[in-house]
């Protein structure tokens, strides 16, 4: 019999030595929950393609907030569901538009409790869908879709959002936000890119949590999922731009874009495990064939192995719940 010399399942032996051997943690600081609330409803309503997520309203929103400060987690993100959208997506750069009352809402329950964060895009708030403005011809113009994002970032760093999350794939978009930001004195508002975003069909599940309007695609403004290079070339721009965090979505189908991210990127790299990749876990779960649980803190872990410092996730407090659990064992 030949007996190896090297033997790598010795680090694997006992459960006291497969924890000090590991790697990659999960810690509630690094999670953040991405939360919608709708205008106009006085009880959170269920999103059907997304089981155990809802529509918030101002009230939920509030007390699930103060969940997530009370489980740990490092942040929440929001997304508003207006009534109205028009051409323009005004209710976007109202102070009384839902995304900016919520802000104020959730600030003023939370405080520094963890960071209240918010999405910076159109596509919520416009009545076509897309996440900028359109020119005569159809298209999304991106230099006209500019000025609208950085009246969005004023209006929402005056509500009291401290990190603002630029979704929306335009070019420049990062250097116009932050020179607004500046100029109106909010130099300590964050700036994350959600730099390397890629057209999934991963999203579909948002689409109901938003009520989204889309009609077509938004391939002429977020990368080809067969594209790697460019995505990491996005991250560079963003930098360069001031970015003070970079993001790859979606997360868990694009685990090498995001290694690449993390291995040349000088900022934090966050990570969005999203809509589809939720549904996906859920659904199998519902049918007993996956545990949900292992299936659930597996797919966070991998991508923080990947190189993500925090994940955005809709999960993000019931795995802190599990976290403390394990933790106060
Ligand atoms: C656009 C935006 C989208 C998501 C976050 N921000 C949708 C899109 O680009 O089509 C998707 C998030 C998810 O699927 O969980 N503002």
């Amino acid at each position: 019999m030949i007996t190896p010399v090297i033997r790598p399942r010795r680090l694997r032996s006992t459960p006291a030595l497969r924890r000090l051997a590991s790697e990659t943690r999960l810690h509630p600081a690094d999670l953040v929950l991405p939360m919608f609330i709708r205008e106009g409803t006085t009880e959170p309503l269920p999103i059907r393609s997304m089981p155990g997520v809802v529509q918030h309203s101002i009230d939920s929103a509030r007390r699930a907030a103060a969940d997530a400060a009370a489980a740990g987690i490092g942040g929440v993100m929001l997304f508003g569901v207006p009534e109205k959208r028009d051409a323009i997506g005004s209710g976007a750069t109202d102070p009384d538009g839902i995304l900016n009352v919520g802000t104020r809402a959730l600030v003023a329950e939370v405080g520094d409790a963890l960071v209240v964060q918010t999405d910076l895009c159109l596509d919520e708030f416009t009545d076509h869908g897309h996440c900028g403005v359109l020119s005569v011809d159809g298209s999304v113009d991106n230099d006209t879709t500019l000025e609208r994002y950085r009246e969005m970032a004023l209006v929402q760093a005056a509500s009291g959002s401290k990190l603002l999350g630029l979704s929306g794939m335009m070019d420049g978009q990062v250097a116009a936000v932050r020179d607004a930001l500046d100029r109106s004195g909010f130099v300590d508002t964050v700036v994350l890119a959600y730099s390397a975003k890629y057209a999934s069909a991963f999203y579909g599940p948002f689409r109901d949590a938003v009520e989204s309007t889309l009609e077509g695609d938004r391939r002429s403004y977020q990368l080809d999922p067969a594209n790697r290079r460019e995505g990491v070339r996005e991250a560079q721009l963003d930098i360069d731009e001031g970015a003070d965090i970079v993001m790859v979505k979606p997360a868990g189908s694009y685990l090498d874009v995001l290694a690449d991210v993390a291995a040349m990127s000088s900022v934090p790299v966050w990570a969005y495990q999203v809509s589809g990749e939720y549904a996906m876990i859920e659904a199998a779960a519902a049918n007993g064939w996956i545990d949900r649980k292992r299936a659930v803190a597996e797919s966070i872990l991998s991508i923080r192995r990947a190189g993500a410092d925090a994940v955005l996730t809709y999960w993000a407090v019931e795995l802190a719940t599990w976290l403390n659990e394990r933790d106060a064992r």
